[in-house]
């Protein structure tokens, strides 16, 4: 059985404990990708973390490039006024002519400045380039930052499985545990169950945190051809014409089981066919209170064995 909104899981072997359903704040202050401040509104963000805490859902993911740093802001705002007991998860960008592993403590000093915290629960390396900087090196300054008491755990996002691997080597001649990699991971995008990414998740005790779970909506069936978001996010290969009409039968799939399980929303069904998957804990970004709830939603109640085979043979083709 998957977890009920009183239960919680570990973040791979670290102490963290979460629900078994986080929630992904980029959306919340980034203007160009998702359009803050004309689509959706600060109103509409205290909205979204005050339903998802109120219904369990208290994992919440950022980055330091999410709106320049207005996610985490407006993120630690968030849980300092509210006195939620919530556990904050942020990631270092290992961007080009930043200085390498040199340049991950100073920014992450930046972004408990910018959250107001004194800690950061989850750190996470945002994506594999090691042009500046090697996994080693890394893997040295995410030791060093548990070291100084600044994080609880750490994790690493976009490594494949071989990455994944020299990272918790790396980490445990540090004595620290690699508690996650963080991928894309949905109904329409099964990689990381043939790329190596789950199985090494599993053989290293790490959680896979699945980012996009909704396929940014695609998977809600709210995007048709010619329906597509504005700016840079609908430029992604998942909001072509043929992906979305690939996609259309899966969102029908997915009300056709919601229906049958309880009468339950199409979004929770795509969080629990992921929740179904041990070691997997999925983020959902939600722009308003309204999404947040239904999304957090999810928790409290689990899919049928066959309502999973079901969609795992009907998606079998993205595996
Ligand atoms: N590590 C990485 O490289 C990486 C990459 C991507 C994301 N992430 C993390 O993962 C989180 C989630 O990923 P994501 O935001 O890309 O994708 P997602 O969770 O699949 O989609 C979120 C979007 O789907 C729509 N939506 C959400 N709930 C809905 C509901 N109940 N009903 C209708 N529409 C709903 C909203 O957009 P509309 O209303 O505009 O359709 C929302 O902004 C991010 O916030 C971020 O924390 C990490």
């Amino acid at each position: 059985m998957s977890a009920r909104p009183d239960e919680t899981v570990a973040i791979g072997a670290s102490s963290l404990r979460v629900p078994s359903l986080g929630v992904g704040a980029w959306s919340w202050g980034d203007v160009r990708y998702w359009g803050y401040g004309e689509r959706h509104s600060s109103r509409d963000v205290l909205d979204a973390f005050m339903a998802s805490v109120e219904a369990g859902a208290t994992l919440f993911d950022t980055a330091e490039v999410y709106g320049h740093g207005a996610s985490e802001q407006v993120l630690g705002w968030l849980a300092r006024r509210s006195g939620a007991p919530v556990v904050l998860a942020t990631k270092f960008a290992p961007l080009r002519g930043r200085g390498g592993a040199k340049a991950l403590l100073p920014a992450l000093k930046n972004s408990l400045r910018r959250m107001g915290v004194g800690r950061v629960d989850l750190y996470q390396i945002h994506w594999a380039d090691f042009e500046e900087a090697s996994i080693d090196d890394l893997m040295g300054a995410l030791a060093d930052a548990v070291a100084e008491g600044l994080v609880t755990a750490v994790g690493v996002s976009n490594f494949s499985a071989s990455e994944m691997r020299r990272a918790h080597a790396a980490l445990d001649r540090r004595g620290v545990a690699l508690a996650s990699n963080q991928v894309r991971y949905n109904a329409l995008h099964r990689a990381p169950e043939t790329d190596g990414v789950l199985d090494a998740c599993r053989e290293l005790g790490a959680s896979l945190l699945a980012y996009s779970p909704l396929e940014q909506g695609v998977l809600l069936g709210t995007y048709a051809a010619g329906r597509v978001p504005t700016g840079p996010r609908g430029e992604a290969p998942w909001f072509s014409t043929e992906h979305l009409a690939a996609a259309a039968p899966v969102a029908a799939l997915l009300r056709e089981v919601g229906a049958a399980e309880g009468d339950r929303p199409p979004e929770q069904v795509a969080l629990n066919w992921l929740r179904a998957k041990p070691g997997v804990i999925p983020l959902a970004g939600a722009r308003t209170g309204e999404q947040a709830a239904r999304n957090a939603g999810a928790l409290g109640w689990s899919l049928s064995e066959a309502a999973v085979a079901r969609i795992d043979e009907a998606t079998a083709r993205w595996r």
